[in-house]
């Protein structure tokens, strides 16, 4: 039986998601909502620069909420929970890179809305959501007594081309003063702390429950060119957030994202060292193991600006999520709710 998947939002992570959808055997797109007045009423084909795909793109949430569909790839700037309530409860499962990867009890409201409409959330993504806890966790299996856990994150972030994510959700190109007091540091906390969390609980930890959170500045020293213009000296150009869970003194859980535009012209500055761009994941126990994945970042600037691997990569983990999710029991799925499952081939490599 082949889904019916809407994609909600067609930012590099939405137009990523429908041509993995478009390329999953058990998939096909139902439908299409666009925040973006002049891309409403368009084919999606238009959009995402192919062929007619013979499905409209809309502005209208009672069109999607009135849409025959199993799921919701829901990719928009910012979370909206009553946005995300009224799709499941209008009985579409909702897979999305936004949040909910390790729910806690303010998410009751969600949970309520799932069950009412027998439908499942859930959170996934490249970090937080892959890197950040699922991989090490099943890393971990190769391990015992373990006593630390890392993942790290090391990107240049000239090659995303989302502006208004890097400036008004990531708080680039602002004084050091404003992003340090601005809403960043909220805004990650909500996935990463999950991220963080999710690592404690199963593991096994006797964690303080209040993770550790911390951040650092890099300014511009001259100007530096971005997908969201230039940034002048002195303003925000690389930042790094930590989140720590401590067993008394000890971390024992730690995620690291080093977010720079570039390595030039940084004050203090820092570079990603001599093995670039990556990302990491460490598990020490019994025994100590650091794993490099390379690939998610792009090779240059200018190929990061066309096709970002990493947010390719994230709306992979939703598409492929969207079968074991539609499966799963209605409410709040996390990983350790789902099967583990795979990619699909490529269309002309498949299995009958
Ligand atoms: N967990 C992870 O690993 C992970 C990784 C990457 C990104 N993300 C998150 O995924 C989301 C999408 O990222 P992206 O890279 O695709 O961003 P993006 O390229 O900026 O796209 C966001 C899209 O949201 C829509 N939008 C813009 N303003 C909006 C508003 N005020 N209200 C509602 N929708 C609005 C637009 O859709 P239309 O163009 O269709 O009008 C826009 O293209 C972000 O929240 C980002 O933080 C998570």
């Amino acid at each position: 039986m082949v889904l019916r998947v809407v994609q909600w939002a067609t930012g590099g992570v939405g137009v990523a998601a429908i041509k993995g959808v478009l390329e999953h055997p058990d998939l096909e797109l139902a439908g299409c909502w666009v925040h973006s007045p002049d891309k409403a009423g368009k084919d999606v084909g238009e959009i995402i620069g192919t062929d007619a795909l013979g499905v409209t793109a809309t502005n209208s949430v009672d069109d999607i909420l009135a849409l025959d569909a199993d799921a919701v790839i829901y990719a928009p700037l910012l979370p909206n929970p009553d946005e995300v309530a009224a799709l499941l409860r209008s009985g579409k499962n909702v897979v999305t890179p936004l949040g909910w990867f390790y729910p806690g009890e303010k998410d009751a409201p969600l949970r309520a809305a799932a069950l009412e409409g027998n439908a499942t959330l859930h959170g996934t993504g490249i970090a937080p959501g892959g890197i950040s806890e699922k991989f090490p966790l099943l890393l971990s299996v190769m391990t015992t007594g373990v006593t630390f856990v890392r993942a790290e994150e090391f990107s240049d972030l000239r090659t995303y081309n989302a502006p208004d994510v890097l400036r008004y959700v990531m708080g680039f190109g602002d004084t050091p003063e404003k992003a340090l007091s601005g809403p960043m540091q909220k805004l990650l906390d909500g996935g990463f702390i999950q991220a963080v969390k999710m690592v404690v609980d199963k593991v096994g930890f006797n964690a303080d429950p209040k993770i550790r959170t911390s951040q650092e500045i890099a300014v511009a020293t001259a100007p530096i060119d971005s997908p969201m213009g230039a940034i002048q000296p002195g303003q925000v150009a690389g930042r790094r957030f930590h989140w720590e869970a401590l067993v008394g003194d000890e971390v024992v859980v730690r995620v690291t994202v080093n977010w720079l535009m570039g390595q030039e012209n940084l004050d203090p500055a820092w570079t990603f060292g001599p093995a670039g761009e990556r990302y990491e994941m460490e598990v020490r126990g019994n025994p100590d193991f650091t794993v490099t994945v390379k690939g998610f970042q792009p090779e240059s600037v200018e190929a990061g600006l066309k096709s970002n691997p990493g947010i390719v990569a994230t709306a992979a983990h939703c598409v492929n999520s969207v079968p074991a999710v539609c499966a799963a029991e209605p409410g709040i799925a996390t990983y350790f709710d789902l099967p583990l499952f795979s990619g699909k081939s490529a269309p002309a490599l498949r299995s009958a």
